[in-house]
């Protein structure tokens, strides 16, 4: 989900050639069209099915998908409301044994650098790295942890009229079920 061009769909559409078929979600066309320009170029155009969609909006089907991966993409859903809905929609459509893979920026602070003034961060959810985590673990409930880690990352983003230091907790959960 919010695939973008394809840097985490197209190794594992080449590592599972002739085993799956991906469907990759992303808001932008733009980012479908070169993704689907990358999978030609990787040799795996029969294993992308690229898919312009908001995340919102594409329902995930119960019970469905051996892998779902969102990097750096849930955090832009419309509202807290509909990220939680959406995290349920996830557990309800990996099937049994099923591999949920998830980066989420979490309390995340956007800094002016040349004025130092705090900006609003440019992220439509935002919550605080604790209360995501609670919720995480209520979501995947019972679920095989592979990996859970929280690591802030810094680094300057361009903004509409400057660049800002960003702050993050990335929070990363693979978890299996
Ligand atoms: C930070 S990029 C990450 C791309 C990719 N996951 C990666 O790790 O390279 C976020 C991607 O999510 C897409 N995106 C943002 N909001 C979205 C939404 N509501 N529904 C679907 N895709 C969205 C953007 O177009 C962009 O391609």
């Amino acid at each position: 989900m919010g695939c973008g061009v394809g840097r985490n769909c197209i190794p594992v559409a080449k590592e599972f050639k002739n085993k799956c078929r991906i469907d990759c979600i992303d808001i932008l066309d733009f980012a479908i069209d070169e993704l689907k320009k990358n999978s030609i170029e990787y040799d795996v155009e029969s294993e992308i099915n690229g898919i312009v969609s908001s995340i919102d909006d594409f329902l995930i089907k119960e019970n469905f998908y051996d892998l779902i991966i969102a990097v750096s993409a849930l955090e832009h859903i419309d509202s807290v409301e509909s990220f939680k809905n959406k995290l349920k929609e996830i557990c309800i459509g990996t099937r049994k044994n099923g591999i949920v893979c998830l980066i989420i920026n979490s309390e995340i602070t956007e800094i002016n650098k040349e004025s130092g003034e705090e900006l609003i961060p440019q992220f439509e959810v935002n919550m605080k790295t604790a209360e995501l985590l609670v919720l995480l673990k209520e979501t995947f409930d019972g679920w095989e942890i592979i990996k859970s880690t929280v690591r802030n990352q810094r680094y300057d983003i361009p903004r509409q009229s400057c660049v800002a230091d960003l702050s993050t907790d990335v929070v990363t959960v693979v978890v299996k079920k």
